[in-house]
């Protein structure tokens, strides 16, 4: 999770490089993967953000926000509007080109990401041509 500027810069820099994707792991309303893809735009990088979030909140998420926040949240049928939110936000950004959601587990994406790199399979979405070894899905 990326909070500011200072953080997303760090982890770009000490990653491998190039960085052609950053897994995010619990999204929720995509306040973090916006500040990612706003860092990774003004560096001029060709790094996908993929967000991953089941998109159903959790215990905290629900149930410690006070209830006006939460009527906003659940719909009337009892659903929940997280993905709605999330895609708002990342549109309303411009970033939806390099901002991906994956409606997943964290540990279904984990899996996912290990078996592509297994496979040497770069994710959705990376850099055509970036000169690293990877085939592209
Ligand atoms: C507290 S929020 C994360 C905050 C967010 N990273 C930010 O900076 O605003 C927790 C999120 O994790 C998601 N979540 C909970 N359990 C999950 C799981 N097993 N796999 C994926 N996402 C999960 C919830 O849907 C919720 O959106």
């Amino acid at each position: 999770m990326a909070r500011t500027d200072k953080d997303v810069d760090l982890v770009l820099a000490v990653a491998p490089q190039p960085v052609t994707f950053w897994l995010e792991l619990g999204s929720y309303e995509g306040g973090s993967a916006i500040v990612t893809a706003k860092r990774v735009a003004a560096q001029k990088l060709e790094t996908s953000v993929i967000a991953v979030d089941t998109f159903l909140g959790d215990a905290r998420v629900l149930w410690e926000r006070d209830p006006e926040e939460r009527r906003k949240l659940l719909r009337p049928d009892a659903s929940i509007a997280l993905f709605d939110r999330f895609r708002t936000n990342v549109h309303r950004a411009g970033l939806q080109s390099c901002v991906l959601p994956v409606p997943a587990t964290s540990v279904v994406a984990l899996k996912l990401a290990i078996s592509l790199a297994r496979r040497k399979v770069a994710p959705p979405g990376g850099p055509a041509n970036a000169g690293e070894p990877w085939a592209h899905a």
